[in-house]
């Protein structure tokens, strides 16, 4: 058996890609390892969301290339991910040891580059753009990292165009995978002892828009033979429904939502599922209706705080998170101080942030005299991270007292004491004290009290 190493960065659909990649491998006699030393094939699965993560890629392929330079001659290299599907020709030329660059668009090409590689060939591996082959492909083998929770992609590629994002580039447009494809993913899941299933898509909540204007050539076949399409009218709402039917004791998650796709349906849904858990992540980007409408997203201040409170009013102790962006460029410090008064507003449970940064091919790059000084950048950042927290201690007080149902992630001896981790339906982390290792349990813990990022609880 040979020995495969994958670094994986950025987000869950770049780790839900390298679980597919995983699986591929293993019918070439590669086993996984955790230690790049001893791996006979490296590979990076790359990010570009931002400056910092596409330079963390480019110095880890050159640290691998000086092991092959100097002490292992027969490594072999391999630069995948957005970073490749973007960079493609450059990081070929560019990188004369890497042995094979593989975009995001045709990862079911990986046994064939690799029967190419082993016979000693350099191979780049990219579509520029998307065929819709590659969905049906999507069909393969996952070796999934262990573990409680199985991530499931439903939708990959974005049609949004954020003025400040670079993933409908790296990822092409959005294409819907069918529901067969998933529910056998999910039934295979939880049959190999999973307890929850997370569904993935850059916007979840589009999920099945595309089957609705499938190619033209399938639409004219069927208005030919007078057929309705199935699944005309199959969204995240049914998929949902469907996941909840399949038997056994699991939770279903989902992410990312773009807030005005989320459908009063689903909403309904959500609450009507048993296994369907009270999480939403709703991005919002900037408290600023200037600002959005500057980042090309499709609501204002008003239209987001209607749909969370309409998510609120209706779906009892729902989380809501959400992502923010400080220092995009032309944002004034009133604009960014409405993102503060957004998170309070809002009651956002938690968010991730970053520092505006500029990508190659989007709008916003374009826009350098508005850029925002990196000082400045750091200094919102720092007061928007501060804000979360705040608000993060605030809504965990409110379980406080309260018993809730645990799924068990992790066991763990935090100085001296051993300590079961897992989250609540509504996606708060809890530390329960505890001497055995109960991973994979569904527990009832009393909170007993909160510190900033989870809650504290003992096991009732
Ligand atoms: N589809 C999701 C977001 C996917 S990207 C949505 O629409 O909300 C994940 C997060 O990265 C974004 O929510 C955004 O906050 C951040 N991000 C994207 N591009 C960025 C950039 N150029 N600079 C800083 N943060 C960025
Ligand atoms: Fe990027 Fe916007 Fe698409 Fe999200 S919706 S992936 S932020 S372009
Ligand atoms: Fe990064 Fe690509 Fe995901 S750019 S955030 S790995 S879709």
């Amino acid at each position: 058996m040979k020995k495969v190493y994958i670094e994986t960065m950025g987000c869950q659909m770049n780790k839900s890609d390298s679980e597919r990649m995983f699986g591929m491998l293993s019918h070439f006699d590669y086993e996984q390892t955790q230690d790049a030393k001893e791996a006979d094939l490296v590979m990076v699965n790359t990010c570009s969301i931002r400056q910092l993560s596409e330079d963390k890629a480019f110095s880890l392929i050159g640290v691998w290339g000086q092991w092959k330079k100097t002490v292992k001659p027969d490594l072999k290299i391999g630069f995948c991910g957005c970073v490749a599907q973007q960079k493609m020709k450059e990081v070929f030329r560019r990188a004369p040891y890497v042995d094979f660059v593989l975009g995001t668009h045709k990862i079911y090409s990986l046994p064939e580059i690799i029967k190419k590689i082993n016979a000693g060939e350099r191979v780049l591996e990219c579509e520029e753009t998307h065929k819709t082959e590659d969905a049906k492909a999507a069909n393969f083998e996952i070796n999934r990292v262990q573990g409680v929770n199985a991530w499931i992609p439903i939708t990959e590629g974005c049609n949004n165009f954020c003025t400040y994002c670079i993933v409908p580039y790296t990822r092409g447009r959005e294409r819907s995978r069918t529901p067969e494809i998933i529910i056998k993913e999910a039934k295979d899941a939880i049959s190999a002892g999973f307890k929850e299933i997370t569904l993935l898509g850059q916007n979840v909540d589009s999920y099945g828009k595309d089957f609705a204007t499938k190619s033209k050539d399938e639409a004219s076949d069927s208005q030919a033979n007078n057929e309705t399409n199935p699944l005309e009218n199959y969204r995240l709402a049914q998929l949902l429904r469907d996941l909840n039917a399949i038997e056994g004791n699991f939770r279903i998650r989902f992410v990312t939502s773009y807030p005005t796709d989320i459908t009063d349906e689903l909403i309904d849904t959500v609450v009507e599922l048993d296994k369907v858990c009270e999480y939403f992540h709703i991005p919002m980007q900037s408290g600023s209706s200037e600002v959005l409408k500057k980042m090309n997203r499709r609501y204002n201040r008003e239209t987001y705080a209607k749909i969370v409170k309409k998510v609120r009013a209706k779906v009892p102790d729902v989380t809501i998170t959400s992502d923010f962006i400080a220092g995009f460029p032309g944002e004034t410090e009133e604009q960014f101080e409405e993102t503060l008064t957004a998170i309070d507003e809002f009651e956002l449970d938690y968010s991730n942030t970053a520092a505006y940064s500029p990508r190659e091919k989007t709008v916003a790059a374009k826009w350098v005299d508005k850029f925002i000084a990196e000082e400045v950048k750091t200094e919102r950042l720092a007061r928007l991270n501060e804000k979360v927290r705040e608000n993060c201690l605030k809504s965990n007080k409110k379980y406080v007292g309260r018993t809730m149902e645990v799924l068990i992630e992790n066991f763990e001896n935090h100085k001296g004491t051993n300590v079961i981790t897992g989250r609540t339906r509504n996606n708060k982390i809890v530390h329960i004290p505890h001497d055995t290792n109960l991973t994979g349990e569904f527990v009832n813990a009393k909170i007993t009290g909160t510190k900033t990022w989870y809650l504290q609880g003992e096991l009732v």
